[in-house]
């Protein structure tokens, strides 16, 4: 089979994909949405089982999520303020407390952290965010909650059946598409903020029991604000290659 892409342009291609963090309104057309899933199912799959089912929020629905998302965020982050009462609150209540069908948030692995801060602190460096401000941190970070204002949210679930396997296998699904996004000139945001409260969006699709959240991807068109032009180090793959005996 022929292919018109070559080695380095397709290399090219690659690199330039960013995560994109602001995005227009300008609504994405149900058609280009299709093939974007489409292009996300020629992925390798475990036996060929596509593992994974998706939900697509756009319009009513995005808002709906949206809104229940940013409400339980305004809980959880009145409890990381100093002071005991949006502590209480939260305790009491229960609202705003993560709530996902797989843990999102847990520690940093001792040799992973420092990847982690780095990233961490050169994105809000970049955004002129000062390392103790922290209202303004937790501000970029629910930003989040809104999908960043992309017009349209996927959700990723999993079948709990194939473990590992399920969750390898939406990976290389959400690569490709994110990758056809950026080829139909569509800027895209994996998130995993998005999985921390299952319930609001298993309320708004017919999901098997089976099906775990995994993650929610955010899909627009870019605008020109600044942070889409952060660009996240890249690891040169000497610190990936194991060491051999010889
Ligand atoms: C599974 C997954 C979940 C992610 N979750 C978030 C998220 O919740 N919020 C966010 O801003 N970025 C999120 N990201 C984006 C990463 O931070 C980003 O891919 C990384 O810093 C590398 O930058 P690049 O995509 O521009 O190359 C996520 C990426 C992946 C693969």
């Amino acid at each position: 089979m022929t292919k018109n892409t070559s080695g380095p342009e397709f290399s090219d291609f690659l690199a330039s994909r960013r995560t994109t963090r602001d995005f227009l309104t300008t609504p994405v057309p149900e058609e280009l949405i299709d093939q974007l899933l489409t292009d996300a199912m020629t992925a390798p799959s475990w036996s060929n089982t596509r593992p994974y089912l998706v939900g697509i929020a756009s319009g009513e629905r995005r808002d709906r999520i949206s809104k229940e998302f940013l409400s339980r965020w305004e809980a959880a982050s009145a409890a990381l303020k100093p002071g005991i009462m949006g502590k209480l609150k939260l305790f009491i209540t229960r609202y705003g407390l993560p709530k996902s069908d797989y843990k999102v948030f847990r520690p940093y692995p001792n040799d992973l952290k420092p990847r982690q801060q780095k990233v961490g602190a050169e994105l809000y460096g970049f955004l002129e965010i000062p390392r103790d401000d922290k209202q303004k941190r937790q501000a970029q970070w629910g930003r989040n909650y809104e999908f960043f204002g992309a017009p349209v949210s996927l959700f990723i679930f999993t079948h709990s059946g194939l473990g590992e396997y399920s969750v390898s296998d939406a990976g290389l699904f959400m690569q490709n598409l994110m990758l056809s996004a950026h080829a139909q000139g569509l800027g895209s945001c994996a998130q995993g903020a998005s999985a921390l409260w299952a319930e609001p969006v298993r309320a708004e699709f017919k999901v098997p029991k089976e099906y775990k959240l995994l993650c929610g991807i955010a899909i627009g068109y870019q605008s020109d604000a600044k942070v889409n032009s952060f660009q996240a180090d890249r690891l040169p793959i000497s610190e990936i290659k194991l060491a051999t005996d010889d």
